[in-house]
């Protein structure tokens, strides 16, 4: 993900939607734009579009909620998955779920405050002999257990300088 200042964000929203003509068979395409260059399709884009394209606001957000690419929430630096799979589930990855929503205080869907992690439920990631199954970005971690979280989130806090408990260090 590009981080783009406040400041610029209007600047870089104009430049990707002006890239294209003003025809409204280009919203998909700006909007794929917008989420690879930003990391998401924020609100702002959504208003400019829909007098650009000339669409109504509530097509184009219907776009970013059929598309699960798109997302008009920005994400934090870090993604958790919690794998929602079928064995993922009977092995106790709802219980996994809801031990990372106490761990950060978020919901899956949600960002934390700090922009930090967000967190998601995945459909299977094709890794079921370790259910259940965690990502943390790219990283997969197999046969969780609510007692191992805290040492797997803590080193995405502390890979960044962020400061962990000593006692959740890996
Ligand atoms: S069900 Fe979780 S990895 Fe397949």
């Amino acid at each position: 993900m590009t981080e783009v200042f406040a400041e610029n964000l209007e600047d870089q929203i104009d430049k990707i939607i002006h890239q294209y003509d003003a025809d409204s068979r280009y919203s998909l395409a700006v909007m794929q734009d917008l989420q690879e260059t930003l990391g998401y399709v924020p609100r702002e884009a959504i208003d400019k579009m829909a007098g650009y394209f000339n669409r109504s606001r509530g097509e184009l957000f219907a776009l970013t909620t059929f598309y699960k690419a798109l997302t008009i929430k920005p994400k934090g630096r870090h993604v958790v998955k919690i794998c929602a799979g079928t064995t993922c589930h009977i092995r106790g990855g709802e219980n996994i779920g809801a031990g990372i929503t106490r761990h950060l205080g978020i919901e899956p869907g949600d960002t934390t405050e700090d922009g930090e992690f967000s967190f998601e439920k995945v459909h299977c990631v094709g890794a079921c002999a370790l259910a259940p199954v965690v990502m943390v970005d790219e990283d997969l971690y197999g046969h969780v257990t609510l007692d191992k979280l805290p040492e797997i989130l803590g080193k995405y806090k502390d890979a960044d300088g962020g400061s962990i408990d000593a006692e959740v260090r890996p």
